[in-house]
């Protein structure tokens, strides 16, 4: 199981320190929630940030865009250092585009599915896409409850992906914790997010994700 802990419940005064700790916790990738107050009903950072986590970390950035006109961005956040970049089917008629210059940009795509997005709707492009990231909550707030209505989808994508010729990575995001996880990766699931879990986690970050390792 990867897991991608969400930076959105960080204690940014910490920012460094709590990076640090997550890398020694045994955290795989570093998720990074961009969000314009358009897309989604919150806003949170952009490009200029991704810098200042490489100078505190060697992990992976993995970046979900929920803004509108990814295509707009995808240079900026390549440039400043992210190693993939997942965008949501729901807001992008020219989706494979942007999976294309996402790709041509050196960067792994990833196609993002809303809850109210059904399975089918990214059949055709799996032979392109390096992850299906499937959201288990409503995009925009972490701390919210776990979708298990969800799980269905779940395991019909890794049924799609255990049929393609092409290795592409099951990430499941949103109010994923210690009761949750093992049903998400029961389904399927090869990534797991986490931001609660792990930052909110009241014996701190190590026993967090030592919490979703053991369920
Ligand atoms: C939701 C974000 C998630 C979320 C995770 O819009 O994409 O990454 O913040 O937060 P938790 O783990 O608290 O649900
Ligand atoms: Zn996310």
């Amino acid at each position: 199981m990867i897991i991608s802990s969400s930076i959105i419940s960080l204690n940014f005064l910490l920012f460094e320190q709590e990076l640090k700790l997550s890398e020694q916790a045994g955290i795989d990738w570093l998720h990074i929630d961009v969000m314009d107050g358009q897309f989604v009903p919150n806003i949170t950072i952009g490009p200029m940030f991704l810098p200042f986590c490489k100078k505190a970390t060697n992990l992976p950035l993995d970046v979900h865009l929920m803004i509108n006109h990814p295509e707009n961005h995808i240079e900026a956040f390549a440039k400043a250092g992210a190693d993939s970049l997942s965008i949501h089917i729901e807001n992008n008629p020219h989706v494979l585009r942007t999976v294309q210059n996402i790709k041509e940009l050196g960067c792994k795509a990833g196609i993002v599915l809303n809850p109210g997005t059904p399975a089918e709707a990214i059949t055709e492009l799996l032979p392109f896409v390096d992850m299906v990231l499937v959201m288990s909550v409503n995009p925009g707030f972490s701390g919210q409850n776990f979708l298990p209505e969800m799980l269905p989808k779940i395991r019909k994508i890794r049924k799609y992906l255990d049929l393609s010729k092409h290795k592409i990575l099951l990430q499941v995001d949103g109010g994923i914790n210690k009761d949750t996880v093992s049903s998400v990766i029961e389904a399927g699931a090869d990534v797991i997010v986490a931001a609660t879990a792990i930052y909110k986690y009241p014996e701190g970050i190590k026993a967090g994700v030592d919490a979703l390792r053991n369920s």
